[in-house]
């Protein structure tokens, strides 16, 4: 059996103190021995990003980060992202605009896209510019698109250019006023005037 050395790390906000094996993967040890349990394992060997968590801001494959590479370090998980039991708005991006399915790398892709959001502090990222971030994190369901609608949507809040205007107060309709009721006569088409022919002049008999 292996020696076991002391390894203190900040999880998600709160210190943590444990004993295990230097070399045992900190994915091992946040499942195992921290019972925070959101973050996957999908390869095992760093190629499909399932396993990543935030390590000082950055993402990283936690199933190829030896546990006392962790000491001292500030990891965030994918249950470091929801705040007093209510989720971030990345997550209910993710949520409402199907970026999520079968779930499987839905914590990778949730903490390196927080990630993404701390680096463009509100302004929404492109399009190739959230594929860039992503690429080290496979899904195997949902295609990208919507995840990088998600992603999107998740800092537009942020982002005074793509912020919903407030929309302009619907005008009253103002009631016509009421023309006063014409007079009668001058309901009455006009009337033509006709002239009656002057009776000839009779003519002077002749006498
Ligand atoms: S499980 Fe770590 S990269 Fe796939
Ligand atoms: S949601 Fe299934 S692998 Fe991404």
């Amino acid at each position: 059996m292996s020696q076991l050395v002391r390894v203190r790390f900040t999880l998600n906000g709160k210190p943590v103190s444990v004993k295990v094996p230097p070399m045992k993967r900190l994915l091992d040890v946040l499942r195992e021995d921290c019972r925070v349990t959101g973050t996957k394992e999908g390869c095992g060997e760093g190629e499909c990003g399932a396993c990543t968590v935030l390590m000082a801001g950055d993402p990283v494959n936690a199933c190829l980060v030896p546990a006392v590479q962790a000491e001292g370090a500030r990891i965030v998980t994918v249950e470091g992202l929801a705040k007093n039991g209510r989720l971030s708005a990345l997550q209910t991006a993710f949520v409402e605009l199907g970026g999520a399915q079968c779930g499987m790398c839905t914590p990778g892709m949730l903490v390196t896209s927080a990630a993404l959001l701390a680096r463009t502090k509100g302004r929404v990222p492109g399009d190739e510019e959230v594929r860039e971030a992503l690429s080290g994190t496979l899904c195997r369901c949902t295609g990208y698109q919507k995840i990088v609608e998600a992603v999107q949507a998740a800092a537009a809040p942020a982002s005074p250019k793509h912020r919903a205007k407030p929309r302009p107060a619907k005008k009253k309709k103002v009631a016509a006023k009421a023309r006063p009721a014409a007079s009668k006569a001058a309901r009455r088409p006009a009337r033509k005037t006709v002239r009656k022919p002057a009776p000839a002049k009779k003519k002077a008999a002749r006498r």
